[in-house]
C-alpha cells in the first residue's frame, strides 16, 4: 500500500514537472533557423519566430521575405494569413514580390529617370517604360546577412545589405538594415535604417499580401479604414500626376471602415488605370511619429490588423494582377484579388515631383522609418 502511494506521488510529481516544462516552452519567445535552399551558389535560410501566444512569423534572408505569418481568429485559431510559396525556388523563379523587402525605391519612378544636383540618372526599367520596386534585381531578390536578435519581450531578425554604387542605376553605396521584431502582443515591427556615401533616393517598404480568411476567398469582404483625406491620382502607367486629390465623394474614401469590394467595380477612371486599387494614400497628420493610420477587419473570421507607421503614405494594392496563374503555399491558387498589399512609404515617383516630401538621403544623414502590424480578432 505504502509502495503504491509512493508510485502515485512520484507519478503526480512527474506530471506537474512535465506540465511546467511545456508551459515554459510555450511562454518563451523562440527563433529557429533552417536551410531554405540555394540561390546564386549561396545558402538561403528560413528563420521561424514564435511568440508566447503561439504566433509564428517565418522570414527568409532571400529578399527579407515574410514567408509565413499566423494570426488568431475570434476562436483563438492561428492561421497563415500571407500569400507566398513553400519553396525558395518558386520565389526565385516567379514572385510578384510576395512578402519581400522593397528597395532601393518602393513603387514607380517615371521612365526610370530622375535628376539630382544637375545630373540625370537612368535606372533599370522593368515595368513597361517605368522603374518599379528597385528595378530588375531589387532588394527583394538579393541575399541579406541575417542575425537573430532577442530581448526579454521580443524576438527578431536583423537583416543587412550593401547596395553598391550604380546598382540598378542608383548613385551611392547604400548600407541598409531592416529589423523585424515579433512581440508577445502579436505585433510585427519593421524598422528600416540606411546610410549612403552619395545623395540617392531611398524608399523602403514591405510587400506582404494579406488575406485574413486564410486564402479561402478573395479580399473584397475585408473592411479597410485609412486615415487619409487625400490620395494620389495616377496616369495610365500608374505614375502619380502630382495632384493630391481629396477622397471625399470618391471610391477612395476609406475614412469610415468600408469593404474593399463595395466600390471597386464602379465606373471610375482612377480605378480603371489601377484595374482596382493601386494607389498611394496621403496619410493625415504626418509628423514622423509612429501612429495608428490604417486597419483591416475580416468579418467572417474576426481577424483584424492595425497598422502603425511614421510614413507619409501607404500604397494600397488590391491584388488586381493576381489572375489564378500562381499556385502558392499548399497549392492554393491565388485568384483575382486574393491578397491585399499595404506598403507604407513615401510617395511614388517623388524624385520627379518637387511638391512631394523629399526621398533623397544625403551622406551624413540616417534614413530611419518604422511600421508595426498588430494582429488580433474581435
Ligand atoms: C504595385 C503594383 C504592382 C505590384 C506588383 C504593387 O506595389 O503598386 O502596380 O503590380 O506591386 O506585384
Amino acid at each position: 500500500m505504502k509502495f503504491l502511494r509512493w508510485i502515485l506521488a512520484i507519478s503526480l510529481l512527474c506530471l506537474v514537472l512535465l506540465n511546467i516544462s511545456c508551459t515554459t516552452e510555450h511562454k518563451t519567445l523562440t527563433i529557429k533557423k533552417e536551410k531554405f535552399g540555394m540561390v546564386d551558389g549561396k545558402q538561403a535560410d528560413l528563420y521561424t519566430l514564435t511568440n508566447a501566444k503561439g504566433m509564428v512569423v517565418k522570414i527568409t534572408n532571400y529578399g527579407g521575405i515574410i514567408q509565413t505569418l499566423t494570426a488568431p481568429d475570434r476562436n483563438g485559431r492561428y492561421e497563415d494569413v500571407v500569400l507566398g510559396y513553400d519553396s525558395l525556388e518558386q520565389y526565385v523563379n516567379n514572385s510578384p514580390y510576395f512578402g519581400a523587402i522593397i528597395g532601393r525605391y518602393g513603387n514607380r519612378i517615371a521612365r526610370g529617370r530622375f535628376t539630382l544636383n544637375g545630373v540625370e540618372y537612368k535606372l533599370a526599367t522593368n515595368n513597361g517604360v517605368n522603374h518599379l520596386h528597385g528595378g530588375i534585381k531589387g532588394f527583394d531578390k538579393v541575399l541579406w546577412q541575417a542575425k537573430p536578435v532577442k530581448t526579454d519581450s521580443t524576438v527578431g531578425l536583423e537583416l543587412t545589405y550593401l547596395s553598391k554604387d550604380g546598382e540598378e542605376g542608383y548613385p551611392g553605396n547604400l548600407n541598409v538594415k531592416v529589423v523585424y521584431t515579433l512581440s508577445n502582443e502579436n505585433e510585427l515591427k519593421m524598422e528600416y535604417t540606411a546610410t549612403t556615401d552619395k545623395p540617392t533616393p531611398v524608399n523602403l517598404t514591405n510587400h506582404s499580401y494579406f488575406n485574413f480568411t486564410g486564402c479561402k476567398t478573395d479580399v473584397l469582404n475585408h473592411q479597410l479604414w485609412i486615415n487619409a483625406d487625400r490620395f494620389l491620382p495616377v496616369d495610365s502607367t500608374l505614375i502619380p500626376t502630382g495632384e493630391l486629390r481629396p477622397v471625399e465623394g470618391t471610391p477612395f474614401d476609406f475614412r469610415q471602415p468600408t469593404a474593399i469590394g463595395a466600390r471597386i467595380n464602379v465606373d471610375d477612371e482612377q480605378l480603371k488605370f489601377g484595374e482596382g486599387y493601386d494607389h498611394c494614400w496621403v496619410l493625415n497628420d504626418w509628423d514622423r511619429t509612429v501612429k495608428l493610420q490604417l486597419s483591416v477587419y475580416e468579418p467572417t473570421t474576426g481577424r483584424f490588423m492595425e497598422m502603425f507607421t511614421d510614413q507619409s503614405g501607404v500604397q494600397f494594392y488590391s491584388g488586381n494582377f493576381l489572375d489564378g496563374s500562381i499556385a502558392g503555399k499548399k497549392g492554393i491558387v491565388y485568384k483575382h484579388r486574393y491578397g491585399l498589399v499595404l506598403e507604407t512609404q513615401h510617395f511614388p515617383d517623388s524624385p520627379n515631383h518637387p511638391n512631394f516630401p523629399s526621398t533623397i538621403l544625403k551622406p551624413g544623414e540616417t534614413y530611419h522609418t518604422v511600421t508595426v502590424f498588430k494582429f488580433g480578432s474581435k
